[in-house]
């Protein structure tokens, strides 16, 4: 069978060295590493989720922003601009630029000391950062909490989908990579929850949702004592043994030759490479570098986060009182974490193409339709009627229905099938920190952007929609059911546009 671009794609199953059922059983151990592992999808997604609720607290304005808060009070606030102040978006968005920075400092610990001791790290950082964030008496308390907060983003982040991938059994690697998106939109559903119960929480409800982030960081922590280090992060640190030790704990058989012979193989091509991030700039590296780091942008310039950050603010601009918008907030966290489910199934079966194709088509609707609503009806200083605004909220929720099963999580599980394995950890860290940069721009920006474009915000999301519909048509090729390590051959060589950067160095 072969698609639009003359790939082979397989219809059934491949007898190759990816493909191929190792043999293994699900062992008990083995998912308990996977839960605790992926409450670091838990801790991120609970940072996106609060921070969004907790601007939106009176009493949080008044002890850190007063000046927005009086802004927000005042009679003849303009609907569109009471919550546009730099720093605000400061406190939010610090925690991404730590991040960024923060995972590539954490690929070299991943990859000198193993994924474990760098969960380890992420945890303590998040500990630190969740302390430190609860008790904070000023805004330089709470910027430093945010950027340790930040650099457990960026350790978790690398670490945990590493550590997922690696310790899946190879059939199941796909649907166990969404875990970590899963867990993600667990953590904001979970902080959209804590933000609805502890709004009322007079005057330190801020601090009770910003100290809950200790409940999910101690998770991890404790976790990161039980799980074991993959054999792969073993076997590249020369323990070869313990790999071998490990890989048939993690399995349940006994008969684990022929995986481990494959991950020793890896290994030594990808330590053949000594400056994977050199060899990344080469013409050859450049489809999956590409497709990497625009699927992180266009991720991004969805709009999701300026909906998962400032939903409660969002939901108050259209003219909800608090815990009417905190409410809604809470049924798209529901919507969010119900959808992903779906891409769990679907992904393997419909195919990453038609998934993204989809939803570009439902996101680029709803932000069409719910800028031009506000454009008509919610002007500087009114709101929307109750009829307006339920059909609002009933459009974000169909928009974050097709983000969840679709750019969501494929946005991190394609950077991750793409790369050869010379390339791979050093092309992911590019994908974390991409993904990083642009959700910085996001929370930055947003709500300036807001301010001064008003409901155009939406046709601008609307744009960027558009055009990453025509990237995924022209440039994004399948990868459902290639093998990883056949990827160069069977995809990038046959495309008709990513073909000619596979000239020159050879592809290798
Ligand atoms: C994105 C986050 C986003 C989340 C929403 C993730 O894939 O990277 O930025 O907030 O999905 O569920």
């Amino acid at each position: 069978m072969t698609n639009k671009f003359g790939c082979h794609i397989a219809g059934g199953k491949e007898m190759t060295a990816e493909t191929e059922d190792y043999p293994s059983k699900i062992t008990l151990y083995v998912v308990v590493c996977w839960i605790l592992a992926a409450f670091g999808g838990l801790m991120f997604g609970y940072d996106i989720g609060i921070s969004g609720g907790v601007t939106a607290m009176d009493d949080f304005l008044i002890k850190f922003f007063p000046k927005v808060h009086e802004r927000k009070m005042h009679a003849k606030e303009n609907n569109y601009c009471k919550y546009d102040d730099q720093n605000l978006q400061l406190f939010t968005s610090s925690l991404y630029l730590a991040a960024l920075v923060s995972s590539f400092a954490a690929s070299k610990v991943c990859t000198k000391f193993g994924r474990k001791p760098t969960i380890l790290l992420a945890s303590a950082f998040f500990l630190g950062g969740a302390a430190l964030s609860a008790a904070a008496q000023n805004l330089w308390m709470l910027i430093i909490a945010r950027i340790l907060l930040g650099i457990g983003v960026g350790f978790g982040n690398e670490a945990v989908p590493l550590f997922l991938s690696e310790i899946a059994p190879v059939q199941h690697r796909g649907a166990v990579n969404i875990l970590f998106q899963l867990f993600v939109t667990i953590g904001i559903f979970f902080a959209n929850l804590v933000n609805y119960g502890t709004l009322k929480m007079h005057p330190y409800g801020w601090r009770v949702s910003l100290g809950l982030a200790g409940v999910p960081a101690t998770m991890l922590c404790i976790g990161s004592l039980i799980i074991t280090e993959t054999p792969a992060s073993l076997v590249e640190r020369g323990k070869e043994l313990a790999g071998h030790k490990t890989l048939k704990k993690i399995r349940g058989v006994d008969e684990v030759d022929s995986e481990f012979d494959q991950i020793v193989r890896a290994s030594k091509i990808a330590q053949e490479v000594k400056h994977p991030f050199k060899k990344l700039m080469k013409l050859s590296s450049m489809p999956p570098l590409i497709i990497g780091i625009m699927l992180q942008v266009f991720q991004q310039f969805t709009g999701i986060n300026a909906i998962m950050f400032y939903a409660p603010v969002l939901f108050q601009t259209v003219g909800f009182k608090n815990d009417a918008s905190l409410l809604s907030s809470v049924i798209t966290g529901t919507v969010n974490v119900l959808s992903t489910l779906v891409s769990v199934y679907a992904v393997d079966k419909i195919g990453r193409r038609k998934l993204l194709l989809q939803a570009c088509i439902q996101m680029f609707i709803c932000q069409t339709a719910i800028g031009a609503i506000l454009l008509v009806h919610l002007h500087s200083k009114d709101s929307l009627t109750k009829t307006q605004a339920a059909f609002v909220v009933t459009l974000v929720c169909l928009f974050v229905m097709s983000f969840a099963w679709s750019w969501g999580p494929l946005g991190w599980l394609i950077p991750s099938e793409t790369f050869p394995l010379e390339t791979r950890t050093a092309g992911f860290a590019f994908a974390v920190s991409s993904n990083m940069l642009f959700t910085f721009i996001i929370a930055q920006a947003f709500l300036s952007m807001m301010c001064h474009l008003r409901a155009s915000i939406f046709f601008f999301f609307a744009a960027w929609i558009f055009a990453m519909g025509l990237f995924v048509l022209f440039l994004l090729p399948e990868t459902k059911n290639v093998p990883i390590d056949v990827m160069v051959d069977r995809v990038w060589k046959k495309h008709p546009v990513w073909k000619r950067f596979m000239v020159g160095d050879g592809g290798s």
